[in-house]
């Protein structure tokens, strides 16, 4: 039998984490990529085609005969990829648009935990700013403001007071400052505890839980500074214990399956939760449709299983196993970024060192925003590399990611210092090894 002909859809390191495994599958015919990144094409064909143009890539996934779509970024899942792809009677792994609703619209999100009793952090949905303002004060003057659509991970104001947040609803729906996706808002408790990433694989009945992560928002060291899309990762989450994933499983994930069949939106697809663990026990922040970036890039070196096999049962609704196995091997990802993100920066630089980075054993350099000009590898984006170590625990690993990304060369470059100090705190040790500069 012929392997299966298979399209990434995106180009950042999340989906050059995806093509890495997909492309170890002995399942695997062709691997497409739309657009796909200088990463990417090591092992796909990259066709110059936009993620979020929907009806480009239902048209590519029909001329090239494609049998499977795997969709990495959620604005595509929001604009409906997946029901585009079905409707021209191809397979695709990614929630329809309307299932999409949990990460697009916080607003429905939201009322679907309280209809379902999914414990979440207290809140309220308004467009309405002086009852927005009320709320507030009703939470006591911390609140988290968040826009109901979608603002590339910039919509959630953390507010340390009332004035804040009333600062904050007035940008969101008086000012605009977010748009449409700040129209209508969401008000919410202000939660204390750590959070962790709980990722799952779901058929739209079963749902295969994977490994924990933690990923790392905010620009600078010591959680400090803007937040961004992400700044490294480590897995497993040794936050997590077995026990609490269990608890997560059955009162947040499964719970939200049942809930999205009951309200005729079956979710097929990878749901990410991203979670507070106060003392009072697991509380869903909220969900994502997608893996995570650079959460994606930790688990994929650490998934033992075929990955094909799986993304085949999700987009058949075929029945998933309850569990996949792992290595037992701890994953830690650095992201290099470029100089001013996640404000401007500059693209075009060029970049050396990827493969004496890679030359480290274990280390895997996975394309963010990168492409080729002329030939040379150049920067394309603010988070650029996603440098990737598979060690024995999480101090060597770390350690081992810090010397690959010491290698990593281009004009103005920055990255944390500190992935994984709160799993390094937790397991009370330092890093192996010294922690290399550039
Ligand atoms: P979200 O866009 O909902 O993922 O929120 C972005 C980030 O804001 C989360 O990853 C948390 O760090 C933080 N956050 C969101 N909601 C809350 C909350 N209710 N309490 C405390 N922190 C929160
Ligand atoms: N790393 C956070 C995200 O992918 O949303």
């Amino acid at each position: 039998m012929s392997g299966l002909r298979v399209l990434l859809v995106g180009g950042g390191g999340r989906e050059h984490a995806l093509a890495w495994k997909l492309a170890r599958s002995p399942r695997l015919g062709t691997l497409y990529a739309a657009p796909g990144n200088p990463g990417t094409a090591r092992v796909a064909e990259c066709v110059p085609v936009r993620a979020d143009d929907v009806a480009a890539i239902a048209d590519l996934a029909e001329r090239e005969r494609i049998d499977l779509t795997v969709v990495g970024p959620e604005v595509p899942l929001a604009l409906g990829v997946v029901d585009a792809l079905e409707a021209r009677g191809r397979r695709a792994f990614g929630p329809t648009r309307a299932a999409a609703a949990l990460e697009s619209s916080k607003a429905f999100a939201k009322d679907l935990f309280d209809r379902h009793g999914i414990p979440t952090a207290r809140f309220g949905t308004f467009d309405d700013p002086g009852r927005a303002r009320a709320f507030v004060h009703e939470l006591g003057g911390r609140a988290v403001v968040k826009t109901d659509g979608l603002a590339a991970g910039k919509g959630a104001i953390l507010c340390g007071s009332a004035s804040e947040a009333e600062r904050a609803i007035g940008d969101m729906l008086e000012r605009r400052v977010f748009g449409d996706a700040g129209a209508r808002v969401v008000v919410e408790e202000y939660l204390e505890g750590e959070e962790v990433s709980v990722f799952a694989l779901t058929d739209g009945r079963t749902v295969c839980p994977l490994a924990s992560a933690q990923d790392h928002k905010a620009v600078f060291d010591g959680d400090q500074g803007p937040n961004t899309g992400g700044m490294g990762a480590y897995s497993p989450a040794p936050v997590l214990p077995p026990v609490l994933a269990e608890e997560v499983l059955r009162t947040v994930l499964r719970p939200t399956i049942r809930a999205m069949s009951a309200e005729g939106r079956p979710y097929r697809g990878v749901l990410y939760a991203g979670l507070m663990l106060t003392a009072a026990g697991p509380r869903l922040l909220e969900y994502n449709v997608r893996f995570g970036d650079p959460e994606c890039q930790v688990l994929m070196p650490r998934l033992v299983d075929d990955l094909l096999p799986l993304c085949e049962a999700v987009a058949a609704g075929r029945g998933l196993p309850s569990s996949v196995a792992w290595r037992p091997e701890a994953a830690v990802c650095v992201v290099i970024a470029s100089g001013g993100y996640p404000g401007e920066y500059r693209t075009g630089l060029p970049i050396e060192g990827i493969e004496r980075a890679e030359a480290h054993p274990g280390v895997t350099v996975f394309h963010a925003g990168t492409a080729r000009r002329d030939g040379r590898l150049t920067t394309a984006g603010g988070r650029v590399l996603g440098v990737t170590a598979l060690e024995g625990d999480i101090p060597a690993a770390v350690a081992a990611a810090y010397a690959a990304a010491a290698e990593i060369r281009f004009d103005g470059l920055h990255y944390r210092r500190d992935i994984g100090h709160r799993a390094l705190q937790r397991l009370g040790q330092r890093p192996r090894g010294t922690v290399v500069s550039p």
